[in-house]
């Protein structure tokens, strides 16, 4: 049997399909964490990875980039409103980001989430050579490893949950929650960010599968419990996602990307205070609780505007699900209102760019701000956080970190905030500002050390070499 030894599966390809106003096409970069970090890892592997284009009704033949095979899932266009903007982005993302809003059970849509998942396992059970190393991502595809198992039993089947596992008394809300634990359950390793997450799953896999589990505690890359599955052993341990620091360190220090955070300074008016958030438009991400935060300080003139700016950089996502366009409506408004009552014609305080900047466009945006607001009510890790401590060699910038974000655990040197609490983020946001040079830089040197020595490639190796004891196939992943 020939095929891939390695094969990353994803709701998404690393590339969009686009269709342009001529009715051409052209592939563009996808969206989020998942893709910024898995990308350089497969990058030169000649491993293959198996994912959504983007649009429905489209199956494009199988492309080769940067020597990685991608072969299209294909979805109807009542698929990506059933599986991805229902059951995956209307069920699921909330149900496991604190039930910041409520999700919606619905029984179609479920239907929907099987037939999907059965078709990525159905298209994986197709690329992967014999005994290959089959690597599976994300909440959108929790059924796959238990489907891909049936299909294939010769497989070395691994798991990556990119977003919080809840705590189990919100899981149990789940109509389905007894076949998505089964599901996971298929897979030889599962990963999660956090200690917690790993800990709560394994309290389900007891509760709801009735298996039998380890009961110690979970370390980071280390100590993992496991889950008696007949005479399948499944392991299940905490790994945090992270960049390529050691990518955008280099880049962030070249002579265009210096010129061109130094211009940003110029445009925005050479303010003395360069404030930056960088999202998906995203309910999670509190871009209104740092708009809040701001407002309340100008009101207060602990902020002089003349001498802020801030800019909010916020790609487009998910902009057929109800709470996405409600919260767009939302943080518009907000937009508008503190420009309304700070702005002088020419001289914004808030600059909302709408869209996703091309990457060096985002780092010398980094270069560029003073303090990096990073503000989410909940999230699984947050890979913005750790970009822009990547760009700050200078180590002239302050981080404003929520404690409800997986990085937060790692990078303890940030401004740390509770987004629930509006005074914590403000006096966060004033220490951040205020803080002596000499402080900024010995708290901006410990985080650079953090992300610098815990790259995406150390995560990569630490979850594959847990699952395959170091090895990947044919890949080179492996080596040092
Ligand atoms: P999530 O996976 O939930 O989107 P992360 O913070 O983990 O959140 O990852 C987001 C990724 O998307 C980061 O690599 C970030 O740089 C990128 N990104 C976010 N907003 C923009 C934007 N407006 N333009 C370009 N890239 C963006
Ligand atoms: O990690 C979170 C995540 O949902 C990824 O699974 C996904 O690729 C990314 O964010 C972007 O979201 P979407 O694919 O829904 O645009």
């Amino acid at each position: 049997m020939t095929g891939s030894d390695f094969v990353v599966v994803a709701n998404r390809l690393p590339v969009d399909l686009e269709t342009l106003p001529d009715g051409s096409t052209r592939w563009k970069r996808s969206p989020g964490g998942l893709v910024t970090a898995l990308e350089p890892i497969l990058r030169g592997t000649q491993g293959a990875w198996v994912g959504w284009p983007g649009v429905p009704d489209v199956e494009p033949e199988p492309l080769i980039e940067d020597g990685v095979e991608l072969h299209s899932v294909p979805l109807s266009a009542q698929e990506v409103s059933d599986y991805y903007e229902g059951f995956s982005n209307a069920t699921l993302w909330p149900l496991y980001h604190d039930v910041i809003v409520k999700p919606e059970y619905d029984r179609k849509w479920w239907s929907a989430y099987v037939e999907v998942n059965r078709r990525f396992a159905e298209a994986t059970a197709k690329v992967a050579a014999d005994r290959a190393t089959v690597w599976i991502q994300d909440y959108q595809l929790q059924l796959v490893p238990k489907m891909l198992r049936m299909l294939r039993p010769d497989l070395t089947i691994g798991f990556f949950l990119h977003i919080p596992f809840p705590p189990v008394e919100l899981f149990m809300q789940l109509p389905w929650r007894t076949e998505i634990v089964e599901g996971l359950l298929g897979a030889d390793l599962i990963g999660f960010h956090l200690p917690g997450g790993a800990q709560n799953f394994l309290y389900l896999a007891r509760r709801l599968a009735g298996q039998s589990t380890s009961r110690g505690s979970i370390g980071v890359r280390s100590k993992l419990g496991v889950v008696q599955v007949g005479f399948r052993t499944v392991r299940v341990g905490a790994f945090p996602i992270s960049i390529d620091s050691g990518q955008l360190d280099e880049a962030s220090k070249s002579k265009s990307i210096r010129d061109r955070a130094k211009q940003i300074r110029k445009d925005l008016g050479s303010p003395k205070h360069i404030m930056l958030g960088v999202d998906r438009l995203d309910y999670t991400k509190g871009i209104d609780v740092r708009l809040n935060a701001l407002r309340e300080l100008l009101d207060e003139k602990r902020v002089d505007p003349e001498e802020t700016a801030l800019v909010q950089l916020a790609t487009p996502s998910r902009e057929r699900v109800d709470s996405y366009v409600k919260m767009r409506g939302d943080i518009e408004q907000q937009v508008g209102r503190i420009n309304g009552e700070y702005a002088r014609v020419g001289h914004p305080v808030v600059h909302y760019l709408h869209r996703p900047v091309p990457r060096d466009e985002l780092i010398a945006f980094f270069v560029a701000a003073d303090v990096m607001l990073v503000t989410p009510l909940r999230d699984g890790m947050n890979l913005v956080a750790k970009e822009y401590v990547a760009c700050h060699s200078d180590l002239d910038g302050a981080l404003v970190l929520s404690e409800f974000t997986g990085a937060a655990a790692e990078l303890r040197q940030a401004y740390l905030c509770n987004p629930h609490d509006l005074d914590s983020v403000k006096d966060a946001m004033m220490s951040a500002i205020d803080q002596d040079r000499e402080t900024r830089r010995r708290l901006m040197r410990a985080l650079r050390r953090q992300v610098l020595t815990h790259d995406v490639d150390r995560w990569a190796k630490s979850f594959l070499s847990a699952l395959g004891n170091g090895e990947v196939g044919g890949s080179a992943l492996m080596s040092e």
